[in-house]
């Protein structure tokens, strides 16, 4: 339970001032130690990490990752609502037990038209419909019933497509069990789902079942699709924008603001909550005891705690506001822990920091620049020609060149004035290349288990509940030369 005292040790405290005292080990083996969080009431992640809704950090690939790892990738909105909407759905349609609205081409449709349809939409069959917009299934055309030969381009996709006759589907409610038998011995790929009229209910392919099958840890909704938050604002089009954002399938919104103790972040979630009562929302970002009350009263699910910590952030140098990220994180806590859940969101360097967020009282991390620079993450690789060494750019989301960005992409005359009205709270850097984002997780995955196996626990859950009444009883202060002989290497 949550008190709402400050223990003034807490005060001017961050990550590196405290070390976590080892307690007595308990596991035989630290691999399968449990790790599952709550992002909100609702939804819980079995890693507790998000990926920053950052333009540098997660577009599609991050998300996709992020959710099939067991976390979570939130959108950004430095974006039309349009691109916003799309990245969304291509995540959502990359892996579901039940593909429900198959994309579709009627009959009549040139096999030139199926090459560029499947290439766009990156599928490898393609369900074809009597008529545009009929919803009778006619057959299925596959990338392997493609013809190589281009001088065939203007036949029609009947020619090649398996007519549904020959068609191995099954009904609508078709278990996964069963879908999964009919596929292995029709050694089929892809299983359309159709009533008795032949309209097409949706699609299984077996690719979903194995996927279904060797990630159980998978963040996913409960129609088997992955997870994806999105970030929205709480001015101009973010009204549009949320709507558009939850029919393309959004599970959580992300208010996401530099200021959110303020009135406007309280006009927009009123707004938001009036139209989408039960619409998750994760809040901020906040960095006091009061923004934590403030966010819990005003109807947020999860509070963003972190005002200008992150590696892009330059709020503290040009502003003076502020609050030390550890106490910040303290400080809700003992506001609003146990009440509605706590993301720690910036200034983690080291895997030891998430640890001591969680402890300290976050449920979840967010990550901008600890997942930059991966192939996940939006960008080119770039090559230093001085040291020869591969970069990428990471960016805070009001430096001048992620708000030059977002302008071009905008049409909302209201965000475009504040933007231009607001000088830039947030820089440009180059960070190092490093290969996949999915090593990074495993390795935050595996430091995780260990740090709660030297807390003397089994799961993350058993140390927090150990832990967070009084973390001062197991953390250490750190002198400088404690902190030099600690981190100096
Ligand atoms: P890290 O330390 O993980 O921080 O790189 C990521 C978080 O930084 C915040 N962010 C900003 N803060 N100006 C700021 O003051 C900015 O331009 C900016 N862009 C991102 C954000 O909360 C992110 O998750």
């Amino acid at each position: 339970m949550a008190s709402n005292l400050l223990d003034p040790q807490w005060i001017g405290k961050t990550f590196d001032d405290f070390l976590f005292r080892p307690q007595k080990g308990i596991t035989s083996t630290r691999a399968g130690i449990p790790l599952r969080s709550r992002l909100t009431q609702h939804i819980a992640l079995d890693l507790p990490i998000v990926s920053s809704n950052m333009d540098s950090v997660t577009g599609g690939d991050m998300a996709e990752t992020m959710a099939l790892e067991g976390g979570l990738g939130v959108i950004h909105r430095g974006q039309s609502i349009e691109r916003q909407c799309e990245t969304l759905s291509r995540v959502k349609r990359s892996h579901s037990a039940v593909i429900e609205q198959p994309r579709t081409l009627p009959v009549g449709s040139t096999i030139e038209e199926a090459r560029l349809f499947a290439r766009r939409h990156k599928i490898n069959g393609i369900l074809i419909e009597t008529k545009a917009g009929s919803g009778i299934l006619a057959g299925v055309l596959t990338r392997r019933d493609i013809p190589w030969d281009r001088s065939r381009d203007k036949e029609s996709v009947e020619t090649f497509m398996t007519p549904t006759s020959r068609l191995k589907t099954a009904p609508p409610d078709v278990a996964t069990e069963e879908a999964a038998k009919i596929m292995f011995e029709g050694r089929i790929e892809r299983l359309p789902l159709i009533d008795q009229e032949h309209r097409i209910c949706g699609l299984i392919t077996r690719k979903d079942v194995r996927f279904l099958r060797e990630r159980p840890f998978a963040s996913k909704d409960e129609k088997g699709r992955l997870l994806t938050g999105a970030a929205v604002g709480c001015a101009g089009d973010f009204m549009e924008r949320a709507t558009a954002l939850l029919s393309a399938g959004a599970d959580s919104l992300f208010v996401d603001i530099a200021h959110g103790h303020s009135q406007i972040m309280q006009t927009g979630i009123e707004k938001l909550r009036a139209e989408f009562p039960t619409t998750p929302l994760v809040c901020g970002n906040i960095a006091t005891a009061a923004g934590a009350r403030f966010m819990a009263d005003i109807g947020a699910d999860a509070v963003k705690v972190g005002v200008g910590p992150g590696r892009g952030c330059r709020t503290r140098l040009e502003t003076a506001a502020g609050v030390p990220q550890l106490q910040a994180i303290r400080e809700a806590w003992c506001e609003v822990g146990g009440e509605i859940s706590i993301m720690a969101d910036g200034g983690v360097r080291y895997d030891k920091d998430i640890f001591l967020a969680l402890a300290c009282g976050a449920d979840t991390v967010m990550l901008g620049s600890a997942l930059s620079g991966t192939d996940e993450a939006p960008g080119r690789v770039i090559e230093d020609p001085a040291s020869h060494t591969k970069k990428k750019i990471y960016r805070g989301m009001t430096s001048p060149e992620a708000v030059m960005e977002s302008l071009y992409d905008s049409e909302d005359s209201d965000a475009i004035d504040e933007a231009l009205a607001t000088p830039p709270e947030g820089q440009e850097i180059q960070v190092p290349y490093r290969g996949s984002v999915v090593d990074i997780l495993h390795r935050i995955r595996g430091h995780l288990r260990s740090a709660v196996s030297y807390a003397g626990c089994t799961s993350l859950e058993d140390a927090r509940n150990a832990i967070l009444d009084n973390p001062l009883e197991f953390l250490v202060p750190l002198s400088e030369s404690a902190r030099r002989e600690s981190y100096e290497r």
